[in-house]
């Protein structure tokens, strides 16, 4: 149980990669907050799962654009050595009636903001800590051209790059890391139920592998993020050959 004694705080983790993300490192023996914003149902599920399978695990409904809000929940869990920046706003969930700059506010603000808000107060408290580690969830979309609507989603992914870059640069010298995984498409719940089984066999033909990610596959590359105490300002790409990085 490598991750025995640490806490672990994975946002957006009602659903989708982050519940299998909080999962994964629960089962490695971390004790796992299960944030969410909007579906404390979900999450306790999640928690649930976690504790029946043996493991630690609390929810803790945030919004991660929400300034005050982040900072009570750190104040309030203390000490998180892993923190896992996954919660994004759908990207396929935008109201027809929102404007170009709102949805592309509202995009910045979860996506975006969230994570840095949530490292902000992550940073503080991991200096005192041993060996903590930020993981962003950027995308494979973060290095290629977007669709038009789709352009808030990439630059959003995009910037979670620069965010890991500054975090592990200022947090080497406590010996804070930062990484970004960095999935292509991964067979979630949600895509599952969005794309027909035509629409989707059509996507996984674009992917050199054949077939979109599993969940777990992402989940993997996170605990070797946090795992590897070496590693640092890195980006891990899980995309099946979709995109080459240089
Ligand atoms: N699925 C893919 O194919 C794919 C591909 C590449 C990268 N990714 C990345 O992988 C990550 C997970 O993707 P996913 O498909 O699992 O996402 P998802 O199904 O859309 O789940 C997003 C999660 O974020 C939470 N969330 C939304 N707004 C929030 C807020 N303001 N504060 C806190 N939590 C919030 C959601 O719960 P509530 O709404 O209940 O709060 C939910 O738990 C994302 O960062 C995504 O960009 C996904």
């Amino acid at each position: 149980m490598s991750f025995e004694g640490k806490k672990a705080l994975v946002t957006g983790a009602s659903q989708g990669i982050g519940r299998v993300i909080a999962k994964t490192l629960a089962a490695e023996g971390a004790e796992v907050i299960v944030n969410c914003a909007h579906s404390p149902a979900k999450a306790q599920a999640v928690a649930d799962e976690i504790i029946a399978a043996g493991g630690k695990a609390s929810v803790y409904v945030c919004d991660v654009s929400d300034e005050a809000a982040v900072k009570q929940m750190f104040a309030k869990l203390s000490p998180i050595h892993y923190l896992v920046n996954n919660a994004r706003v759908d990207p396929y969930f935008r109201k027809p009636e929102m404007s170009n700059g709102d949805w592309f506010s509202l995009v910045m603000d979860i996506n975006l903001k969230g994570a840095y808000l949530c490292s902000m107060s992550f940073f503080e408290q991991a200096k005192l800590l041993a060996g903590s580690c930020i993981v962003n969830i950027s995308s494979v979309r973060a290095f290629t051209p977007a669709e038009m609507h789709m352009i808030a989603y990439n630059v959003s992914k995009l910037g979670m790059h620069g965010l890991t870059r500054a975090f592990a640069a200022n947090g080497a010298p406590y010996q804070i890391r930062a990484n970004t995984v960095c999935p292509g498409m991964v067979m979630t719940e949600n895509l599952a139920k969005r794309l027909t089984p035509e629409q989707a066999a059509a996507e996984a033909s674009k992917i050199a592998l054949g077939r979109p990610a599993e969940s777990e596959e992402i989940a993997a590359a996170v605990v070797y993020a946090l795992k590897n105490e070496y590693v640092t300002g890195d980006t891990l790409q899980v995309n099946g050959g979709m995109y080459y990085a240089p």
